[in-house]
């Protein structure tokens, strides 16, 4: 294919096209200081562990100030870093050590909205209406008679309504119940106003910033939610996630939006080697999502599609089909993502009764992974053949910490521990993230699995078995299948393209790179025929029991050329 001309002939410029990304969710990956929250500075010792894994960056979710009402997506201070998880010192010594061991850093920003206690939107609550420091956020005066009703019926992502009243603090309604802000995720996160030129000059000198420390990118939260039709009436929305594909929508997917990344590509491609960025933009229409990844914006945006699907040779197929191609058309590479901090880890996924839909998903969670019972054998074997299915194809793929240990979902959290806002925004009927954020499992024997002081999340005994030192060297381990995987993939990840060699209907997927590399995926429950043509001998790793002359039921196979 042709890879559009770039701004800079600088032979690094295009190292996030092909690159297998760790997403790190700090305060569960590893804990230096032994107060049970995972820090810098234990991400930092873990960077050999990374290097042998084989990946070639990290990206970190926010380690920012902030109060953790979401995890960290609340952020105080964008261009700081939390106490607990360490200092701007710590940071360096880890991009430090991270390019050491050649892996770039990515970093999460999050420009949707801030915290409440970010400076500006304290500036905000202490002014009157109309203020200019009310201005950088959306603050609307009230429906009803006295403005006792929210400005419009937008809901929260986490569970209740987007509007929250304030108590003035100045102003001739001083005392008194007065204007709403919006907050499109928790109370403790209420929205940008991007309309604002401080807004926008201010989210550039963060990417400076950071950017200046040596970063090498930038994953851009809720990158599809900036620009906002806020003219009045404000328009009714009652279900955030339901989009059209022209940009009409008040919240999501404006086109104004692309404006916006347009400018910060200006200010990424200040560096030499351009910055690199991916969207977080859950957008469904492919056209529409590519628009984010143009080179003239992003340069990537997430799809998430292969995640949503069910495991099954044709979806597979024709995801894969269609986002090569469109990400083609754009100039992008795809991206590939299984797990992420958001979502029920793959393994689990796979692990419920075929045709199991969100909302069994999310009951499943509630029941606390027990009804209907899961099949976590199968749940794995799946989750290892959907991982070299997509470690063969061309683009990036983000992988998410302990999805290499082959973890499970903690689907039986004590509920005294959950600390997701959805759990409590919907009064306790959606469970909500922990299950995937548990710290993770680093030696069978230690005290907390070798996470360091007693993690924030409570690890059960079942990681003991998928603690990295018990998988270490051990044939057929997942840990080690990774290995394989991403050691291999560096061979295998040259020229952009695949030929398929399978018919879209047939229930092995079989794609040939065009170095001579043969992927082939079994997504069937019973072996399958090796297709004709195929050398059997060159098989060079197998998601799942050594292949014999067939295709495993529920396996992919690497063959090298
Ligand atoms: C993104 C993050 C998620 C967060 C939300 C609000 O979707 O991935 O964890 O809760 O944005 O910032």
């Amino acid at each position: 294919m042709t890879v559009p001309a770039s701004p800079s002939t600088h032979p690094d410029a295009g190292w996030w096209r092909q690159a297998a990304v760790y997403q790190i969710y700090p305060r569960s990956f590893s804990d230096a200081t032994g107060d049970g929250i995972g820090d810098l500075p234990g991400a930092t010792a873990r960077m050999g562990y990374l290097s042998a894994l084989g990946i070639d960056a990290i990206w970190l979710s926010p380690f920012y100030p902030s109060a953790l009402a979401d995890g960290g997506y609340d952020v105080d201070d964008y261009r700081n870093v939390d106490p607990r998880l360490g200092t701007l010192d710590d940071f360096d010594a880890m991009v430090a050590a991270s390019h050491d061991a050649g892996i770039k850093v990515i970093v999460d920003v999050v420009p949707n909205h801030s915290s409440n206690r970010h400076v500006w939107f304290q500036a905000a609550l202490g002014s009157a209406p109309g203020s200019p420091e009310r201005a950088r956020y959306h603050f609307a005066d009230g429906l009803g008679v006295n403005g006792e009703l929210p400005p419009s019926d937008w809901p929260s992502h986490f569970g209740g309504g987007a509007w929250t009243r304030v108590v003035e603090q100045a102003g001739p309604n001083a005392g008194r119940p007065g204007q709403w802000y919006l907050h499109l995720f928790a109370t403790e996160q209420p929205d940008f106003n991007w309309d604002h030129p401080e807004v926008q000059a201010d989210f550039h000198t963060t990417l400076r910033f950071w950017a200046d420390r040596g970063v090498d990118g930038f994953r851009v939260d809720v990158a599809h939610g900036l620009a906002k039709d806020m003219s009045l009436p404000l328009r009714s929305k009652p279900q955030l996630e339901i989009l059209v594909d022209d940009g009409s929508d008040p919240l999501f997917d404006r086109d104004a939006v692309h404006d916006i990344f347009t400018g910060w590509r200006g200010v990424l491609n200040e560096y030499d080697p351009p910055k690199a960025a991916v969207a977080e933009a859950w957008v469904p229409f492919t056209n529409r999502r590519l628009m984010y990844a143009r080179p003239t914006e992003l340069g990537q945006a997430f799809n998430f599609d292969l995640l949503q699907a069910p495991f099954d040779a044709a979806e597979f197929r024709a995801i894969a089909e269609k986002c090569l191609v469109e990400a083609e058309a754009s100039g992008a590479s795809s991206t590939w993502v299984f797990s992420n901090h958001d979502v029920v880890r793959h393994a689990s996924r796979y692990a419920l009764p075929d045709g199991s839909t969100l909302e069994d998903l999310e009951a499943w969670l509630l029941a606390g992974g027990t009804v209907p019972p899961a099949d976590l054998g199968r749940g794995l074997r799946r989750a290892r053949a959907a991982t070299l299915f997509m470690l063969g194809l061309p683009g990036s793929a983000y992988l998410y910490q302990g999805e290499e240990l082959g973890l499970f979902e903690v689907a039986d959290l004590p509920e005294a521990s959950l600390q997701d806002p959805t759990w409590f925004r919907t009064q306790h009927k959606v469970k909500g993230r922990d299950g995937c954020r548990v710290p993770l499992p680093w030696q069978r024997d230690a005290a907390n699995f070798g996470f360091g002081g007693t993690p924030w999340l409570p690890q059960p005994d079942w990681f003991a078995g998928h603690a990295a030192d018990a998988q270490d060297g051990v044939e057929g381990s997942t840990l080690e299948m990774y290995r394989a995987a991403l050691g291999w993939r560096r061979k295998l990840q040259t020229d952009e393209s695949l030929a398929w060699l399978s018919e879209p209907a047939a229930s092995v997927v079989h794609y040939r790179r065009p170095n001579g590399w043969e992927v082939l995926t079994n997504f069937g429950a019973a072996p399958a025929l090796v297709p004709s043509g195929v050398d059997p001998a060159k098989v060079v790793l197998s998601s799942g029991v050594p292949a014999t002359g067939t295709v495993p039921a529920e396996t992919t196979l690497w063959l090298a050329p």
